[in-house]
């Protein structure tokens, strides 16, 4: 592989827990970009994660069954070995607002400082998605709030489902 090609082919690494519209925007965003983007979602980033790894996973890949090249993949260790595994060039990062960009900048140094030959790219999400992460997720879903505009309809009925799961466990 060359490096051209390598520059065809992009990660876009997360913890996905869970996946939003903010992630879906941009994953959708590359697929037009690269000729290959691959979710790397990261293995055992939190102690206690809301969903599973093969939960993600399966979330991801049905969101994005009708992409052919939307690739969704596990990961551990570094990102930029992964890459390497992977033939990529490219980091992709979406950047929502300035307090992104100092824990982004770190991270895409320190990735450039252990291998010069990836590059991080930075997308904007849709001015809607500005505001969402999952940890905001997460947080209304617990509290009873609704998050359907903001999450794909699989991961609005897999939160209702957990949270049911809970308040039942509870009662
Ligand atoms: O969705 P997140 O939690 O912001 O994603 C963070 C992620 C997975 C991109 C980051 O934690 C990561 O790349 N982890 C892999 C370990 C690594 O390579 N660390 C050194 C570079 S900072």
């Amino acid at each position: 592989m060359t490096e051209r090609n390598a520059d065809h082919i992009a990660i876009y690494p997360g913890s996905f827990d869970p996946l939003h519209n903010g992630h879906v925007d941009i994953i959708r965003r590359g697929a037009r970009l690269f000729d290959r983007i691959v979710v790397g979602i990261l293995l055992n980033i939190e102690k206690a994660p809301l969903f599973t790894v093969q939960e993600r996973v399966e979330i991801a890949r049905e969101v994005f069954r009708d992409y052919a090249n939307v690739e969704v993949d596990t990961f551990d260790g570094l990102l930029v070995e992964y890459a390497r595994r992977k033939g990529a060039g490219v980091i992709v990062r979406g950047l929502r607002a300035v307090s992104d960009f100092e824990y982004e900048m770190q991270m895409a140094l320190m990735n450039r400082n252990l291998n010069p030959g990836v590059e991080t790219v930075f997308m904007m999400p849709s001015e809607m998605y500005t505001y969402v992460s999952s940890r905001i997720v997460k947080e209304v879903v617990a509290l009873g709030g609704s998050v359907t505009n903001l999450v794909p309809s699989i991961v609005d009925d897999r939160l209702r489902e957990k949270r049911h799961a809970r308040s039942t466990l509870r009662a």
